[in-house]
């Protein structure tokens, strides 16, 4: 279920594409029931308000779910009934919350298995703050749930609350659908309703107990903030217990679907999101912040090093202070240090872009060095422009390397050169004005500035 408003979030986003982390909290949801092996056309997600946003999101990071639609939010029990056509094929069915993330597999396997003892089972958790949960009764081995709002004072003080996960028996199910009315404090149709109606017609209703932390739902930004946090210090500990050394855990946010490999090194404020994976040894200096970054064995960022979609091969070094996207490449034993930009590059073996370089959709071969300041001209104000500098070529401090052009292996450039053709094999690249120097120049400059600049008044 996830057509809700989340009003309480004050946001323009929906509120289960808020991010956890890196992730929408829809993914997570989605992720779980995927992980316990139902397969994308036996999942739903109801969307209503930002639908669309949402619906798109799904389509585009779990193809092959099914999008149903609830146009007005009427409360969770409209929203069951809105998908009605879909789920009443089936025999049994999970229905979830969309705004639980921190659900684990086990759970919810543990819920599915419940489709054979129970009609209804509902998860429930034993709230430290109960809050506006609803209220969980147990009377004579039937299970119902009262909405916060229509609580007596009596049953406010009831600690198990409802999680918002849900096993049916479809049967059971079709059989109160209809019943469910929005008579309530909130003029809304609950689902939780659907318990008492089951109780009193003869069906059987059921609960089990999870710890709160798992159960924890997300209705407004303190939440999830804290579950954002809770999140955080599970991925940690995970892999902590893997090998991986971190320095201070309260400054190091890891996506949930990153890989570590064991001696990896994360040093204070770091960020590691997306599908990065990092293979053993390798070194996160502080500041540093990875999406989608592969680093090989034993690469070292120093600090402050920016990675985007591109990837580090074994003993690797960049930073401080570099910026690689784009699908960049930095090939074995390379480097690229203090502000250097790298943008759909390719860096060869044991190559060196070392100080205030930005190097634009080129490809460098192996032993090639890059002297202080030299950039690629890669954008000619319509497009994007290739460059190649072949195997062992040393370019000049400050070169301008005007592509589309080539500097072909075992060549060089001189500093401050302006390269707009190719650079032949074995030769010297110079494209820059000759220096002439004017002999006695200051000299001359200087006697005119004596006679010229008048003396101030009194200073005689
Ligand atoms: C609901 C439960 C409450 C439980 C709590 C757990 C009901 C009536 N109450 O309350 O017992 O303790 O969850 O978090 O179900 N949604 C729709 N369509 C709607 C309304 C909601 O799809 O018309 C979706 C929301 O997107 C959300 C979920 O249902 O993912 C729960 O809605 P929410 O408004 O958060 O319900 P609560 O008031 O928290
Ligand atoms: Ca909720």
């Amino acid at each position: 279920m996830a057509a809700g408003k989340g009003t309480r979030m004050k946001s323009a986003t929906p509120k289960v594409l808020q991010p956890v982390l890196d992730r929408p909290i829809i993914d997570y949801v989605i992720k779980n029931i995927l992980s316990v092996g139902i397969s994308p056309e036996n999942i739903g997600v109801l969307v209503g308000s930002g639908g669309e946003q949402v619906a798109s999101h799904v389509n585009k990071a779990f193809p092959g779910v099914k999008i149903l639609w609830q146009h007005n939010q009427l409360g969770t029990g409209h929203a069951v009934k809105c998908a009605r056509e879909w789920w009443q094929s089936y025999e049994n069915l999970i229905v979830l919350n969309g705004d639980l993330p921190m659900m684990t597999p086990e759970s919810l396997k543990e819920l599915i298995s419940c489709c054979n003892q129970h009609d209804c089972t509902v998860i429930t958790f034993n709230a430290a703050n109960p809050g506006a949960y609803g209220r969980i009764i147990r009377e004579n081995n039937h299970v119902s749930i009262i909405e916060f709002k229509d609580a007596t004072l009596e049953q406010i003080k009831i600690r198990e609350v409802n999680a918002g996960c849900y096993a049916f028996r479809v049967k059971a199910l079709e059989s109160v659908i209809d019943l469910i009315t929005n008579h309530n404090a909130q003029k809304e149709y609950y689902l939780t309703d659907a318990l008492a109606l089951m109780n009193s017609q003869g069906f059987n209703t059921g609960a089990f107990t999870m710890p709160e932390e798992e159960m924890q739902g997300v209705n407004n930004q303190r939440e999830l903030a804290e579950v954002s946090r809770v999140m955080r210090d599970k991925i940690i500990n995970r892999w902590l217990n893997e090998g991986v050394r971190i320095l201070d855990i309260n400054s190091v946010y890891i996506g949930s679907e990153v890989i570590l490999a064991p001696d990896v090194v994360i040093m204070p404020n770091v960020q590691i999101f997306g599908t990065s994976i990092i293979n053993e040894g390798s070194y996160i200096g502080s500041g540093s912040i990875l999406n989608n970054a592969v680093l090989g064995r034993n690469v070292k960022l120093t600090a402050y090093v920016f990675i985007e979609n591109s990837e580090l091969k074994d003993n690797a070094q960049a930073g401080p202070f570099c910026y690689i996207r784009d699908n960049s490449c930095l090939e074995n034993n390379s480097f690229a240090g203090k502000f250097v930009e790298l943008k759909n590059s390719h860096i060869g073996e044991n190559s060196k872009v070392p100080h205030l370089s930005y190097m634009g959709d080129a490809d460098l071969g192996s032993n090639v060095n890059i002297g202080a300041g030299s950039i690629t001209c890669n954008y000619d104000g319509s497009k994007k422009n290739h460059t190649r500098v072949g195997d062992n070529c040393f370019i000049g401090s400050d070169t301008m390397l005007v592509a589309p052009v080539e500097v072909e292996s075992n060549s060089a450039t001189a500093a401050g050169s302006v390269i707009t053709q190719r650079v032949p094999e074995n030769a010297l690249g110079v494209g820059r004005a000759r220096q002439i120097n004017i002999e006695n120049w200051v000299l001359r400059r200087n006697l005119h500035k004596q006679t010229s600049t008048s003396q101030p008044e009194g200073d005689k």
